[in-house]
C-alpha cells in the first residue's frame, strides 16, 4: 500500500516552481521520495526557492528556461536528461495573467496568455514525452483551472488557455497512452498565490470566494500536493485523460 503512492527514484520536472502551487507540488513530491528538478523564468526567483529547500534538506536541481520559447524548453529538456536523469514526471504548471475586458485587450495580452498558458504546456509536454515514449514511461500533469469551466469577466485569454489546457490532456492522453504515459490535469479553484494576490486583497473579491465556496475559504497551495502526487504515482496507472477540479465544492452548487 505505502509503494502505491511512493515517487522513490523518479525525477520530476515542475515548470513555473520558483513560487506558489508549483513549488508546493514540486517539494511534496520530494516528501514523497523524488528527485525534483525546479524550473522558471525568473533565475532570482529560482535561487530562493532552491535555498529555502536546501534549509529543509532537498537538494533539489534548478533550470531557467521560458516555457514559451521552443529552442530554451528543449534545450532544457535534454540539459535535465543529461545531468539530472531521465524525466519520469512532468508537472506542467507555468502560468500568467493578463486581466482586461476582451472589448479593450491588447492582442498582444491575448496572444502572450495563450502562448505561455497552453502552447507553453505543448513545447514542454512534447519536449518531455519524446524521451518518454523512448521509454515506454511516463506521468504528465497538466494545471488547468476551475477556469476552463467557469468563467470571469476580464480573463478571457487566460480562460480559453485553461479550456484548451482541458482538451491538449485528452490529445495527449490519446496520443502517447500507447507508450504507457499517463496525461491528466488538475484543476485548482481559488488558491492563495502572488498570482492571486490582486484577488485576495481586494476585500469585495474575497468575501464573494468565501460566501460562494461551500468549504468558506481559499484553497491552500499544499492542498494539491495529494492528487499531484497520486497522478505522478502508480496508483493512477489507469487514470488517463481526466481533468481533476480542486474546488473546495464551488462547482457542485449553484
Ligand atoms: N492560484 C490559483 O488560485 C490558481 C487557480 C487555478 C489555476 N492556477 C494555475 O496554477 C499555476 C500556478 O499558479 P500560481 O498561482 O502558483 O502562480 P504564481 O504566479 O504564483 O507562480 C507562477 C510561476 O510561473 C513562472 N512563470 C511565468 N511565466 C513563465 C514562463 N513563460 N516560463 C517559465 N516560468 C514562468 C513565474 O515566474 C512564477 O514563478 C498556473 O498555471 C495558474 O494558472 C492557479
Amino acid at each position: 500500500m505505502t509503494d502505491l503512492f511512493s515517487l522513490k527514484g523518479k525525477v520530476a520536472l515542475v515548470t513555473g516552481s520558483a513560487r506558489g502551487l508549483g513549488f508546493t507540488v514540486a517539494r511534496g513530491m520530494w516528501e514523497a521520495g523524488a528527485r525534483i528538478v525546479l524550473s522558471d523564468v525568473s533565475d532570482e526567483a529560482l535561487q530562493q526557492a532552491l535555498a529555502a529547500l536546501r534549509v529543509e534538506g532537498c537538494e533539489a536541481a534548478g533550470y531557467v528556461f521560458d516555457i514559451s520559447d521552443e529552442a530554451q524548453a528543449t534545450a532544457a529538456v535534454a540539459a535535465i536528461e543529461a545531468e539530472v536523469g531521465p524525466i519520469d514526471i512532468l508537472v506542467n504548471n507555468a502560468g500568467i495573467h493578463r486581466r482586461s475586458p476582451l472589448i479593450d485587450m491588447p492582442v498582444e495580452n491575448w496572444r502572450k496568455v495563450i502562448d505561455v498558458n497552453l502552447s507553453g504546456a505543448f513545447i514542454v509536454g512534447r519536449a518531455v514525452a519524446r524521451g518518454m515514449i523512448a521509454r515506454k514511461r511516463g506521468k504528465i500533469i497538466n494545471i488547468a483551472s476551475i477556469n476552463a469551466r467557469m468563467v470571469r469577466p476580464n480573463i478571457g485569454n487566460y480562460c480559453a488557455a485553461k479550456g484548451g489546457i482541458v482538451t491538449l490532456t485528452k490529445s495527449m492522453a490519446t496520443e502517447w497512452g500507447r507508450y504507457n504515459i499517463n496525461v491528466n490535469a488538475i484543476g485548482p479553484g481559488y488558491f492563495l498565490t502572488d498570482l492571486t494576490k490582486p484577488l485576495s486583497e481586494d476585500a469585495d473579491f474575497d468575501a464573494w470566494v468565501k460566501s460562494e465556496v461551500p468549504l468558506g475559504r481559499w484553497g491552500r497551495p499544499e492542498e494539491l500536493v495529494g492528487l499531484a502526487v497520486m497522478l505522478a504515482s502508480p496508483a493512477s496507472d489507469y487514470i488517463n485523460g481526466q481533468t481533476i477540479y480542486i474546488d473546495g465544492g464551488w462547482q457542485a452548487c449553484l
